[in-house]
């Protein structure tokens, strides 16, 4: 199955491959790029296409429309420089008024390509949450310190910007009345009240995973974020699970990904140690599962969660995360 290639793949590559090759000017690469690959484009309506599908199938035809996409998306890349360096007929200010997507939206789409081949669905929730979402019933007790207004921004109504993406699921699986097997994700904007600096944002974007069924386990985990990590960095990567501590998850664990960067001969990047601390995960609790009125006796599950901004600098190697909201069209030009 995995061998055999869609029919219907081929057929768009080769039908985008040769068009590409005929483009000459900055308008028609454009044009070219709303077909393609715009919103409405042809292999995005493809990607899109696929959740209808068997889980097997889901997984090779979102294999392969994933690396198409990446093909097209180089090979766009190149042609634009080939444009704009011999383009007579544009002026620099013209070609300057091409909008392109923020890299915090391209990682975002990225996540949700990757996590929708593997089975889960996309799920959504508000920016202001009640702290019952994001604290009471993700079983963080009233004393925890990240509930202080110190780490979490608090509203007059006594509601909270979301200090994390976990609130989603518990909302999802509520208000959807969802009930097990489920596999669900939720990419987001989320807030903390931090003092900024090259690693720190008030404002930055986490995605969260949910899986629950009669008989997933750390296994399983594994080689779900295993197969994440290594789609999401283009390289095949390992991961390893610290012992840590979140008060919706038991056991947790920290998660690190190996230095795809310097295949754990050790760089900069991973501080000399090959390994690089990514998410946080765990086996949901008992008291979590009760709150989203899952029968913890029968079903279980693990859940993680990220900071996309993060995985963005890595795959980039972006060192200032102020970056991203700075308005620097130097800096957000490198993502068009
Ligand atoms: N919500 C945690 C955080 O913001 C991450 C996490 C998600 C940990 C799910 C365990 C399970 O740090």
């Amino acid at each position: 199955m995995d061998k055999q290639p869609d029919e219907q793949l081929s057929k768009l590559k080769n039908k985008a491959l040769p068009a590409l090759a005929e483009v000459k000017t900055a308008q028609e690469l454009e044009a070219w790029r709303i077909v393609y690959l715009g919103r409405k484009g042809a292999i995005p309506k493809y990607l899109r296409g696929i959740k209808d599908l068997s889980p097997q199938e889901k997984r090779s035809i979102g294999k392969q429309g994933n690396e198409l996409r990446h093909n097209l998306e180089e090979q766009y890349k190149q042609k634009k420089q080939q444009v704009t360096t011999t383009a007579t007929t544009l002026s620099e200010d013209e070609e300057a008024t091409t909008g392109h997507l923020h890299p915090i939206t391209l990682s975002i789409r990225r996540i949700q390509n990757i996590l929708t081949s593997l089975g889960f669905t996309s799920v959504e929730g508000p920016l202001v949450e009640e702290s019952r979402y994001n604290f009471d019933l993700l079983n963080i007790p009233l004393e925890h310190p990240a509930r202080a207004a110190t780490d979490t921004f608090y509203l007059e109504n006594g509601h909270v910007l979301r200090t994390q993406t976990s609130p989603i699921q518990l909302r999802a699986v509520l208000e959807q009345r969802m009930t097990p097997p489920l596999k669900i994700f939720s990419p987001g904007r989320t807030f903390r009240a931090e003092r900024t600096d090259a690693s720190h944002e008030a404002t930055f974007h986490q995605f969260e995973g949910l899986a629950i069924a009669k008989d997933i386990t750390i296994a399983d985990f594994k080689g779900t974020i295993e197969t994440f990590m290594s789609e999401f960095f283009s390289a095949k990567a390992t991961i390893r699970l610290r012992p840590s501590f979140f008060p919706f998850v038991e056991p947790g664990f920290e998660i690190d990904v190996s230095c795809v960067f310097c295949k754990q001969r050790g760089c900069r990047i991973c501080k000399h140690t090959g390994w690089v601390e990514i998410m946080g995960a765990g086996m949901v609790h008992p008291n979590v599962l009760k709150n989203m009125n899952i029968d913890y006796k029968k079903y279980q599950g693990f859940a993680f969660g990220g900071a996309i901004d993060r995985l963005t600098m890595l795959r980039h190697n972006i060192n200032d995360i102020r970056l991203f909201w700075s308005g620097d069209f130097k800096f957000l030009r490198q993502f068009s």
